[in-house]
């Protein structure tokens, strides 16, 4: 019988990677919850129409990387390729921008981009970001990407770089885009094809190319910053103070551009050297038309998103890969009354919070002791009918491997006890 394969760029996630999705999901939700955020949770799936709006048309996202396809009811549908669109689609449909304004909300969950699968790069990852709706204050921006930089410090991330850019507002935008390809035009022949291609769609994106002989060419184009106007440089400014106030390392970086169309003003990403050629750990920023695109009033947004895979490929690399479970307990069986005593002290031990474990297949004394040491309990119980009738049994500390005869009560008093360490 032919056996099914996971999808090209889909994972499955368990074991060392599995603890480490809970551990950066638990620091998260108590890094988020100190700074103001509160949880929301939006569907996977959305009208394809709200991410073409909200990311840009011209997008590669929208272009060529969304899960698209028609439903049961005839209606266009997409796998989220990002959590930014759906939340401002949560805030406007469920009144919170006429009720409170202000919003503060974080995520977490798989998105879907139909990306050529690397290293670092896969079609359906996870991201957990937040995002502030309602805002205009440059102190949002601030008090944002420092609830990052907190977030990844607290979860054991080093070495991590916060790059910072002002895109200005869409109106400065359009006269920078219409220098940009005046200035690109007759250089058109030493750029590549994806930015020769991008000349005609989205100049913008040229910035952003990695290709080393597009580099030279780049960063001879005219920068952004003579294209803003003073609000815009004011705000700026008002995100580096607050910055600096809140004690936050950052780089300015003027070709720093974003794949989405969304962003306004402040924009950052995260890059961190252990990435390799995908070394964006972390992105976000200030989008002020996006609330106001999806059908709510005039309101500006900022928000960031750090790819869980990502993350957990920086961090180091769980030492205690092979410890033992502390103060947990697997009992060895022999024989059909030992059997269902162990079952219900098994029963008993766990609703009381103890870890707790036998093999209810019943196999050799032996299996039993070597399938209790893969799963790493820390002591083995072993129980035969003898045992039973005395009372007094043989505890190992796999551990240590020490083995000491005890009363087997004595052992249940004391794995109870644990409970409450
Ligand atoms: P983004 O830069 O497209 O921004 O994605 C954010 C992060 O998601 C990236 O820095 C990266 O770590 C991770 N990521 C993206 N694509 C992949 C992939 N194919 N495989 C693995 N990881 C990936 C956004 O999505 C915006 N919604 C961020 C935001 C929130 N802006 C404002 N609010």
């Amino acid at each position: 019988m032919t056996r099914f394969q996971r999808l090209r760029g889909f994972q499955d996630i368990y074991g060392n990677d599995a603890r480490g999705f809970a551990a950066v999901a638990a620091v998260a939700r108590t890094v988020f919850g100190t700074f103001g955020f509160e949880e929301i949770a939006t569907p996977v799936v959305e009208e394809k129409e709200l991410f073409t709006r909200a990311l840009g048309a011209e997008t590669d996202v929208v272009q060529k990387e969304m899960y698209e396809f028609e439903d049961r009811s005839k209606i266009r549908v997409a796998l989220r390729p990002e959590g930014t669109a759906g939340v401002v689609r949560a805030y406007l449909e469920n009144n919170f921008d006429k009720t409170q304004g202000l919003a503060k909300f974080y995520y977490l969950g798989p998105m879907f981009r139909s990306e050529r699968p690397q290293a670092g790069r896969l079609r359906q990852f996870h991201q957990i970001g937040v995002e502030q709706l309602g805002t205009d204050s440059p102190y949002a921006d601030a008090e944002t990407i420092h609830c990052l930089t907190t977030f990844l410090d607290a979860v054991g991330a080093r070495g991590y770089e916060v790059k910072l850019n002002n895109l200005g507002t869409l109106e400065e935008r359009r006269h920078f885009k219409e220098a940009l390809k005046e200035y690109f035009e007759p250089k058109k022949n030493k750029l590549c094809d994806d930015c020769k291609h991008r000349l005609e769609k989205n100049v913008f994106r040229i910035l952003d190319c990695k290709v080393e002989s597009c580099r030279p060419v780049i960063l001879k184009s005219p920068p952004i910053h003579g294209f803003l106007n003073q609000e815009s440089k004011d705000h700026y400014k008002k995100v580096c103070d607050a910055l600096d106030a809140a004690g936050v390392h950052y780089a300015q970086d003027a070709y720093m551009v974003r794949g989405l169309d969304y962003y306004t003003k402040t924009v950052f990403e995260i890059s961190h050297p252990g990435l390799g050629s995908q070394d964006a750990l972390a992105a976000g920023g200030r989008y002020d038309h996006l609330i106001e695109s999806l059908g709510g009033s005039a309101a500006g947004a900022v928000g960031f998103a750090v790819g869980v895979e990502r993350l957990l490929m920086c961090l180091a690399p769980e030492k205690a890969t092979d410890a033992y479970h502390e103060d947990s307990y697997f009992i060895v069986t022999h024989g059909a009354a030992a059997f269902n005593e162990a079952f219900k002290i098994v029963s008993q031990l766990r609703k009381n919070g103890v870890l707790a474990e036998m093999d209810l297949s019943a196999k050799s004394l032996k299996s039993q002791m070597r399938f209790a040491d893969k799963l790493k309990y820390q002591y083995v119980i072993v129980l035969g009918d003898n045992e039973l009738q005395s009372g007094d049994c043989k505890l190992k500390d796999m551990k240590t491997g020490l083995e000491q005869p005890r009363r087997l009560d004595g052992i249940i008093a004391q794995a109870l006890a644990t409970q409450f360490k």
